[in-house]
């Protein structure tokens, strides 16, 4: 096998001087729509991408839980005995730890093992390069036992939300364990259910990255979610059994503008029209409607910079630069916002000349050379097979 995998096997020989048992991948994603709505219990529709984190493990017998990052290039060790009690430490290695202990909590022994984790999703990219390490990591960790998938996405979250401190939402673990090759998910994040949304031919989706992830990113994060929550109170004195603001129509928004503080009304003006976007966006796919899933890209970037406002200059210029270049359909800042990527509908062939175009005007502006990936569509999380 080519790739990251046979690499992966070098390194582990060469770290833990034995071959590892099992390897398992884990994908990244790009968000095509739906920001910001997954902690609102709306809708969203990722790709899980072939950039990837790799873990591959084997039993070790000394009672430790060894990690090594090839990333990183560093090398964490617990004893398995304090995984339930350990701290979180604003480290790569929380991740792991927090994955670890939350298997425990669910009943589940952690193996006395060696873990090499190797990633292909680049960090801070807004990729979620930290759901695929999660997800990976709790599939190394369990071996031959089964989970079943929904549970494991939650499990991966709960080590997010608990351990790390990171109030997100569903949409990066389920699509690192639900994704799709050559598809898309569109994930209702209250039921918990998804849909296949096939991509129509045609067009590529190219993300830029910005290069920046701004310091304000996740304090901001915790604003948004707090505003949201404040909104829904004030929409709830009206109407009672308004829960999230998934429930909350424009019909809502037009009754309760004048009851509403500015700043909350603007963040669920945000999540109600985004979430109408999400269903017109499947819909424009499944009729191959290239022209208007680009402008609906558009439209979610607008709402993201002014009435969500966790756009920056950097992904303003991305998104603006993009719609002057041919070929281009729509483009859109992806992920939480403050820096990372954007997302770019572009039509078949015009992939290589819209990168060579958005490269020398990024680096003309702000003297940084944006990476690009032409993102392909991939499988969910699993072992890694090989003969
Ligand atoms: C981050 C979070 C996700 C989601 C997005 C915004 O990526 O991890 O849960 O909230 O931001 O859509």
């Amino acid at each position: 096998m080519a790739g990251p995998p046979r690499l992966l096997r070098e390194v582990f020989r060469e770290r833990f001087g034995m071959a590892p048992e099992c390897l398992f991948r884990a994908p990244g994603r790009i968000n095509l729509i739906g920001e910001h709505t997954d902690y609102n219990l709306g809708f969203v529709v990722p790709v899980a991408l072939d950039l990837a984190c790799y873990t591959a493990v084997s039993s070790n017998g000394c009672g430790q839980l060894r990690v090594f990052s090839a990333n990183q290039n560093e090398a964490v060790e617990w004893p398995i005995s304090s995984i339930a009690s350990a701290p979180p430490r604003g480290h790569w290695s929380d991740y792991v730890l927090g994955v670890a202990r939350e298997l425990v909590r669910a009943g589940y022994d952690v193996p006395s093992c060696n873990l090499l984790v190797s990633s292909t999703v680049p960090t801070g990219a807004g990729l979620s390069s930290s759901a695929a390490l999660e997800v990976s990591v709790a599939l190394a960790l369990l071996g031959d036992r089964k989970m079943d998938p929904l549970e494991l996405a939650l499990l991966c979250r709960r080590a997010e939300n608990e351990f790390v401190g990171m109030p997100c939402g569903i949409m990066d673990q389920y699509i690192s364990v639900f994704g799709r090759e050559g598809a898309a998910v569109k994930i209702d994040c209250r039921s918990l259910e998804h849909e296949i949304v096939p991509l129509p031919p045609g067009m590529e989706i190219v993300a830029v990255n910005s290069m920046v992830k701004h310091e304000l990113g996740s304090s901001a994060y915790r604003d948004r979610v707090r505003e949201c929550g404040e909104a829904v109170d004030a929409v709830r004195r009206r109407r009672p059994e308004v829960t999230s603001l998934r429930d909350v129509t424009s019909t809502d928004l037009r009754t309760f503008a004048s009851e509403m503080a500015p700043v909350p009304f603007r963040r669920a003006r945000h999540v109600t029209t985004e979430n109408a976007r999400v269903e017109a966006f499947v819909e424009a796919c499944r009729r191959c409607d290239l022209a208007a899933m680009g402008e609906l890209l558009v439209a979610s970037h607008r709402s993201l910079q002014h009435d969500y406002e966790v756009s920056c200059e950097e992904l303003d210029f991305l998104v603006d630069t993009a719609l002057s270049v041919p070929g281009v359909l729509g483009a859109r800042m992806t992920g939480g916002g403050f820096g990372g990527c954007t997302v770019n509908l572009i039509a078949a062939g015009h992939a290589a000349a819209f990168v060579r175009a958005i490269q020398s005007a990024y680096r003309e502006r702000f003297g940084v050379t944006p990476e690009c990936y032409l993102c392909r569509p991939a499988a969910g999380a699993a072992e890694v097979r090989t003969v």
